[in-house]
């Protein structure tokens, strides 16, 4: 609710960051910090969760946080984001996710699922195709090589991904997660249908925006079949995704109004895709974002427009700046990068002005600095998942050579994977 205060009102007092938040579905949050979805790239034999998972998420779970939104899980097998992704679907063995659940809830925080199909954005080492809106290639300069050639989906396979989101969130719910995340966020495929430089379908997924946003709401529509009253059902969205003729601030209002007639029970607002990176702080169109609190002007002008309470991610690593997240209307804060680097923030935060700073990574060529910072913030989660403690006194290089070096023994275990998969299929 935006904070309103004219001379016939009582100021609206702003919630502290440790006041709980009862959501649209009667689930309640104990405060309003939530780990955002960071991929912990951890999935063990099958693409499964294991013990490296639940110690890191019991790590979390200690630190305080309300809401821990795991990273993003794959409805399909072929389509994954990396090669250390998990898959969930129909069939998948549901106790490795049933024990990830438990540890997780060691702290009362409440645990979402984020589910994701990666569309265009994934790499060419995989193997599979770039399924995706229409056949419009990313545009990545010299790095575009690494990526999958794309295919548009037929309308038969589009209704296939609609099935799929609602197998995994199902499953999900069997597992004993409170809830699930839509990713339709930062580029992977039901943000490419949403954008129109992504999609260019002439029929009834493309063209205006209640069209580009069909998708999506096809796919709220068939999680929240399944759901159940207690389980919760969110959305990650981009305000926009900064690119010139993309996804913008008009789409993303069009967007939440048809969002608030689907009865769903949080909004996160991000921004950015792999071509426009500004959930890194940085953008493809020139436009700058804020130094911290990236989406914050964003994320407050939409929440007067959401009927459902909405939450900001992107470059928050001090109270101070929460507590004007907060201020601003926007009912609970996103912390990705400072959750890597400090676990134990939002527990924190209730006494003190702790900091989160992560390693920062400025070389000239800014791609390249972006996987580093990406590569360091996972080597935070390998460590925890390790049981240890995060550490800044790492070597961006060195880290960033063992982050590809530890993607291509992945790719080759994935690979086996599919081919077994393949063998016993037939
Ligand atoms: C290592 C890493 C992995 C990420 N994986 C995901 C993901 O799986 N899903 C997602 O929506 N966002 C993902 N993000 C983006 C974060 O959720 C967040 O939107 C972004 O990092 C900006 O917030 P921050 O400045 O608090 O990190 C990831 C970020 C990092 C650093």
């Amino acid at each position: 609710m935006p904070i309103t205060s004219t001379p016939a009102q009582t100021p609206v007092q702003a919630p502290a960051l440790h006041d709980p938040l009862v959501l649209p579905n009667g689930q309640t949050l104990k405060n309003r910090t939530a780990k955002a979805a960071m991929e912990e790239a951890l999935a063990e034999a099958g693409q499964l969760p294991g013990i490296s998972s639940q110690k890191l998420y019991r790590r979390w779970a200690e630190g305080g946080a309300g809401l821990l939104i795991t990273g993003n899980v794959m409805v399909a097998p072929d389509a994954l984001t990396g090669p250390g992704g998990l898959v969930l679907e129909a069939g998948t063995p549901l106790a490795p996710y049933a024990d990830w659940a438990r540890a997780a809830h060691a702290g009362g925080a409440r645990l979402w699922m984020q589910i994701n199909h990666p569309g265009r954005q994934v790499f060419a080492a995989l193997g599979n195709p770039g399924y995706a809106p229409s056949e419009v290639a990313l545009d990545m300069g010299k790095f575009g090589k690494h990526f999958a050639p794309v295919r548009a989906l037929t309308v038969a396979e589009i209704a296939g991904i609609v099935r799929r989101f609602a197998d995994t969130a199902r499953a999900a719910r069997e597992a004993g997660f409170d809830g699930v995340q839509i990713h339709a966020a930062h580029g992977y495929l039901l943000s490419q249908f949403l954008s129109p430089l992504a999609n260019r379908r002439e029929d009834g997924y493309g063209g205006p925006i209640a069209h580009r946003a069909r998708l999506l709401i096809e796919v709220v529509r068939a999680v929240k079949a399944v759901a159940g009253p207690d389980f919760a059902v969110a959305v990650k969205l981009n305000s926009a995704d900064f690119q010139r003729g993309g996804f913008d601030e008009a789409d993303a209002r069009a967007v939440i109004g048809l969002l608030n007639a689907e009865g769903i029970d949080l909004l996160e607002l991000s921004g950015g895709s792999y071509e426009s990176p500004a959930m890194q702080g940085r953008t493809a169109d020139g436009r700058t974002l804020a130094r911290e609190a990236y989406f914050l002007e964003f994320a407050q002008d939409l929440a007067r427009l959401a009927h459902m309470p909405v939450m900001t991610t992107g470059g928050i690593r001090r109270r101070a700046v929460a507590q004007q997240v907060l201020a601003s209307g926007v009912a609970v804060v996103g912390l990705g990068t400072a959750l890597a680097y400090e676990p134990d923030l939002p527990t924190q935060w209730t006494t003190v002005e702790a900091v989160a700073e992560p390693v920062a990574v400025n070389w000239k060529n800014k791609a390249i600095s972006g996987l580093a910072t990406m590569a360091l913030a996972r080597r935070q989660l390998r460590r925890m998942a390790s049981g240890d403690e995060p550490t800044r006194n790492v070597s961006p290089f060195i880290t960033l050579v063992l982050d590809r070096w530890r993607a291509s023994r992945l790719t080759k275990r994935y690979l086996r994977w599919r081919q077994s998969a393949a063998a016993s299929a037939r």
